[in-house]
């Protein structure tokens, strides 16, 4: 079953709490927070604080995507702030395997990810000690922007991989997901689907997520 993370950097961040909130009845399975630091890409989002505080207003699971250079200075503080997941980019860090070993040891699960011009071969050596793997189809920094067709073999690349190494890790795919990508994305492996501004602007995000688990049912069919 595939899941859906709807990424809050769409949200009306002036009542954050309340769109966390109200996501678990409209049938998200994860809450995506994107945090940035204006260094590793152009855009300021929140922090751990932030995380702390909206904490409480659901029992999803906080899928924290880490857009930050030395991810690993920052792991303690977001496992602390009720992060489940801790997801690093691969290019932001000197030292993977100390990083995903540093997550496990705060007892969350670990996620690598990596932008669209980065090979799938930079994240593969890493891939049997991570929980979940973030492939990125748009550069990270902004919502709203256009799913790049061109990293869909990546996403296969990864597919094939972790089927033909036994790895269970999630796959989830991030940017420019929205009723059509969602669709080339599950057909290409993916198993969990971050969505901003396409769930957050749609009239309904109910019925928007439901229109997504058809897709899931005609592909399992
Ligand atoms: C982009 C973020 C994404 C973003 C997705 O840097 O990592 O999670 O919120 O937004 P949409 O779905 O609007 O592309
Ligand atoms: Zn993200």
């Amino acid at each position: 079953m595939t899941k859906i993370a709807p990424s809050i950097l769409s949200a009306d961040f002036s009542r954050l709490g309340e769109e966390v909130g109200r996501l678990e009845a409209q049938g998200a399975d994860w809450v995506h927070v994107d945090i940035m630091d204006g260094v590793f890409v152009p855009n300021l989002t929140i922090g751990p604080g932030v995380v702390k505080a909206i904490r409480p207003f659901t029992r999803l699971p906080f899928d924290v995507h880490l857009m930050i250079v030395e991810p690993e200075r920052y792991l303690d503080v977001f496992a602390q702030s009720g992060a489940d997941i801790i997801t690093l980019h691969v290019e932001a860090t000197k030292d993977v395997p100390r990083s995903i070993e540093t997550i496990h040891s705060l007892e969350k699960k670990a996620g690598l990810s990596l932008n669209p011009e980065t090979p799938f071969e930079a994240v593969a050596p890493y891939l049997e000690d991570v929980d979940l793997l973030l492939v990125m189809t748009v550069h990270p920094g902004f919502g709203g922007q256009s799913f790049m067709e061109g990293c869909v073999p990546k996403i296969v690349q990864a597919r094939e991989f972790m089927d033909d190494h036994g790895i269970h890790a999630e796959l989830e795919v991030d940017g420019g997901i929205n009723y059509d990508t969602a669709r080339t994305a599950i057909e290409a492996g993916a198993t969990v689907l971050a969505a901003g501004s396409s769930l957050f602007r749609s009239r309904d995000m109910r019925a928007e997520m439901a229109r997504w688990r058809q897709l899931r049912c005609q592909k399992d069919d």
